[in-house]
């Protein structure tokens, strides 16, 4: 355990008053009371039983309405994770979790091994989408007596601004000012359809080279491929082995306008949070608008009315339309033209909303690739769905922003809290009790004034 973490002692969850006659937000707390493992919140019990980054920062959100202590506590225990060179692990493992019930597992990316990795603590070497800063940000607001006390602001600010500082000074081979993944994963929407061709030359492990620990706790349909595996194990062997440095030319790398977009949203939020904390916010205000000029000078595309991936390997633009080009919704400082086009485009048939769908899906409803059950082909997921109701929110489309609020309760208390679901039917896909859908319900009805 590091300092960060260690810092104070878990307060209990306040007592919450029920919501009348859904019992929906007693249920959401109860799966994040379940999942919660003393530092942190593990995703779900069955397929995810270590600590995620992604996943932390969307826990945390919901989190800070029950117990504005443990979501401090959520994301300190994440960033005790962090390594000495910013970067913050997509996986923080638990060490009380035996190997088999996770792959890859600790012994898969040695990140002992590493030099700027963090003795006595195993993670992986890879990353996931940045949406810590305004995590915390959200996290301090929620109390900020709380947090001034525990002095939360102050102890996590150089953090992020070294997570950030790791991403655009180390990910950005190109020099276009947009950081690249060098790893599905790293998306967090980790069989895109959008990855396939950038996949496509990556020699796949074989399958009997290691073995699958989601197929026992999901199923294989609702699953990425071992086709899909092989490649993610080739590319995670192949960083591992070049130790984890990102000095030599990636197999993979792409520029991803989710990540991207939740970058910015970050670095927005870190500039408040330099305020906060007596720091100077001009430098991340400036980035942000740096990075937002970016995203829509680089991966704008006005025919397809949204943002589209670059694969930074060969050069050329993924003409893929998956729910990652709409997040940049969430940034409020986007051309006028570019927002009406995304509102257009979520409501288009591609997406569908209010129409043939009423959560968005992960990807293209017209696309070939399309799939409503598989992970990220199609099925539509609580926490894209959060960021674009903010979005909406943001940009005045406030009806629409409450319309999909309420569909996302209801898909979430039907489906028992599904990790997602299909986007015509909100039939729940994936396992249950996912944490982030918990958490996701819990922020809609406290910030509605219903919890
Ligand atoms: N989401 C990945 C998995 O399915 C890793 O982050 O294990």
């Amino acid at each position: 355990m590091t300092a960060l973490a260690r810092e104070t002692p878990v307060d209990r969850p306040k007592e919450h008053a029920p919501l009348p006659g859904t019992g929906l937000a007693r249920a959401a707390v109860q799966v994040l009371l379940g999942n919660w493992t003393g530092a942190s919140t593990i995703p779900s019990p069955t397929l995810y039983p270590h600590q995620w980054s992604w996943d932390s920062a969307f826990i945390a959100i919901g989190l800070r309405h029950l117990s504005p202590r443990r979501a401090q506590r959520e994301l300190e225990s994440l960033f005790g994770a962090q390594w000495a060179d910013g970067r913050v692990p997509q996986i923080v493992f638990n060490p009380r979790v035996p190997n088999a019930a996770y792959f890859p597992s600790p012994d898969f990316w040695r990140s002992g091994r590493t030099a700027p990795a963090p003795r006595g603590l195993d993670t992986s070497g890879i990353v996931q989408p940045p949406v810590h800063a305004l995590a915390a940000l959200l996290v301090h607001e929620a109390d900020p007596g709380t947090s001034r006390a525990r002095g939360f602001l102050p102890r996590l600010y150089p953090r992020l601004a070294a997570w950030h500082a790791y991403l655009m000074d180390r990910r950005d081979p190109g020099g276009r000012g947009l950081v690249s993944i060098v790893h599905p994963w790293e998306a967090g929407m980790d069989n895109s359809p959008c990855w396939d061709e950038p996949l496509s030359a990556v020699e796949p492990v074989p399958p009997s080279a290691f073995r699958r620990a989601d197929l026992t706790g999901g199923r294989a349909s609702e699953r990425p491929t071992d086709a899909d595996y092989g490649r993610y194990v080739r590319l995670a062997g192949d960083y591992r082995d070049g130790g984890y440095r990102d000095d030599a030319p990636p197999a993979f790398a792409v520029e991803d306008p989710g990540f991207n977009a939740l970058l910015t949203a970050s670095e927005y939020a870190l500039a408040a949070i330099a305020a906060h904390v007596g720091a100077d916010p001009r430098p991340h205000r400036e980035r942000a608008a740096a990075l937002s000029a970016a995203l829509v000078g680089h991966l704008w595309d006005a025919e397809y009315g949204m943002f589209l991936c670059h694969d930074a390997v060969a050069g050329r633009r993924v003409y893929g339309r998956s729910v990652t080009g709409l997040l940049p919704l969430v940034l409020p400082d986007l051309p006028a033209e570019v927002t009406r086009a995304l509102l257009r485009t979520l409501a288009g048939p591609h997406f569908g909303l209010g129409s043939t769908t009423s959560l968005v899906p992960s990807f293209d409803l017209l696309s070939d690739a399309y799939d409503p059950a598989r992970y990220w082909r199609g099925p539509a997921w609580f926490n894209t769905n959060w960021l674009l109701r903010r979005g909406l929110a943001t940009h005045g489309a406030a009806g629409a922003a409450r319309t999909l609020g309420e569909a996302m309760l209801e898909a979430a208390g039907t489906s028992s809290f599904a990790e997602y679901v299909d986007p015509r039917t909100a039939q729940g896909r994936g396992t249950r009790d996912f944490s982030w859908t918990a958490a996701v319900v819990v922020d809609l009805l406290a910030t509605e004034g219903r919890y």
